[in-house]
């Protein structure tokens, strides 16, 4: 099996995380460091450790949904000591870590597991599913503005694909809009609306493909039911 793989089906990180993790050499086969990005282990034979602290394939897999707040890092652990989405999920034996990422000041639904191959297939570039957002912008969006969002627009080097948007509502110079994109660009959102040169307020997420957030209060996390795992299985 490949070591990546393997790192991840002990719920380390996502496959491509655990390459970040073995080119920084923080990876031991046999006590041997291995940075080579390709390596096999033999999973009944070979001792891995990360850090120093020997491996495992773990099981059964967990998964679960945070409705993250605002001022946490989306990380499994952060040098700088800053509060970390970690710290809201409860006390387990399997080591979760989250699939894909919300920005320091994004609030919303955030998906944790230790099973590394539906992190994987989650967060792969050609894996096009929507995920919607609210988001709160200074000024006035108007279908011209709605349009280019729906069109895809061009957010330095990159230009969006299609996407759907609409007004919900206005209030005090502000604008409340729903929009769902279908990829997964760092801080795709909030730079689709410097496009346009608005300022976005607040963003939260509130639904990944039909997975959503519900009723589900800010800072607690819940196990997803059966159904909500086959789907995004299946998806
Ligand atoms: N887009 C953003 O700008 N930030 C996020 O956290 C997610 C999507």
């Amino acid at each position: 099996m490949r070591l990546n793989k393997y790192m991840a089906s002990c719920g380390v990180a996502s496959r491509r995380a655990c390459d970040e993790i073995i080119l920084e050499g923080r990876v031991r086969v046999n006590a041997v460091v291995v940075k080579k990005l390709g390596a096999q282990v033999d999973e009944n034979n070979d001792i891995v450790a990360v850090d120093g602290k020997a491996i495992r394939i773990k099981g059964p897999f967990k998964y679960f949904m945070l409705n993250k707040p605002k001022g946490y890092i989306t990380t499994v652990s952060d040098p700088q000591g800053r509060k970390t989405v970690m710290e809201l999920l409860p006390e387990m034996e399997a080591r979760l870590f989250p699939i894909g990422r919300l920005d320091y000041n994004t609030s919303g639904l955030l998906l944790f597991s230790n099973d590394g191959d539906l992190a994987q297939k989650l967060t792969h570039p050609s894996f096009e599913f929507g995920k919607t957002y609210i988001a709160v912008v200074e000024g006035d969006v108007n279908e011209p503005e709605l349009e280019k969002l729906r069109k895809g627009i061009d957010i330095g080097g990159f230009v969006t694909s299609n996407a759907q948007a609409s007004v919900l509502k206005k209030f005090d110079g502000q604008s409340e809009v729903k929009l769902t994109i279908h990829e997964g660009k760092n801080r795709q959102v909030r730079r689709m609306f410097e496009a346009l040169n608005m300022k976005v307020k607040s963003l939260k997420r509130i639904a990944i493909g039909k997975l959503s957030l519900g009723s589900l209060p800010e800072s607690e996390c819940r196990e997803l039911t059966e159904e909500e795992v086959k789907y995004l299985k299946e998806m």
